[in-house]
């Protein structure tokens, strides 16, 4: 499974803890940046995350800044993105179970590390239900 994780500079280190946690798994991790801990825009990694899940280049996208907020707001206005804040475990079950989300999103700091492997480790393992989900799905991208 290939998975892509990108960030800005408030959620460079939870990427970067993320992306090491998730290669020594065995995971082929795709890093789409930022690099280091110097300011850039939200925006700019939430376009090169949604470009890349779109293109197909990866099968998951994880996107982190400050809060997990403001990368979600952009990622999510692409069409044929299903981004998701996962904010407790229950959310991180739901948001596989009921929205097959294709980006999961972290506040690197307002998270804690252990909870977002976690979480991670939560959505991976759950199946998306299908049926009258899809079908909400499918009036999304209308
Ligand atoms: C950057 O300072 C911060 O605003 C950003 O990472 C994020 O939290 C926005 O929602």
């Amino acid at each position: 499974m290939k998975i892509a994780v990108a960030s800005d500079h408030a959620g460079f280190e939870m990427k970067d803890f993320i992306a090491k946690t998730l290669s020594e798994k065995s995971y082929d991790v795709l890093d789409l940046g930022t690099s280091d801990c110097s300011s850039v825009d939200y925006p700019t990694f939430a376009d090169k995350m949604a470009h890349c899940i779109l293109e197909h280049q990866a099968d998951l996208g994880i996107l982190v800044c400050g809060t997990g907020i403001g990368i979600s707001i952009r990622a999510n206005r692409h069409k044929g993105i299903r981004a998701a804040l996962l904010y407790s475990d229950e959310v991180a079950q739901m948001a596989k179970q009921h929205n097959n989300a294709n980006v999961i999103v972290f506040g690197g700091r307002t998270m804690d590390k252990d909870d977002v492997l976690r979480r991670i480790d939560i959505f991976l393992n759950t199946q998306f239900e299908g049926g009258r989900h899809q079908k909400r799905i499918d009036l999304l991208d209308l």
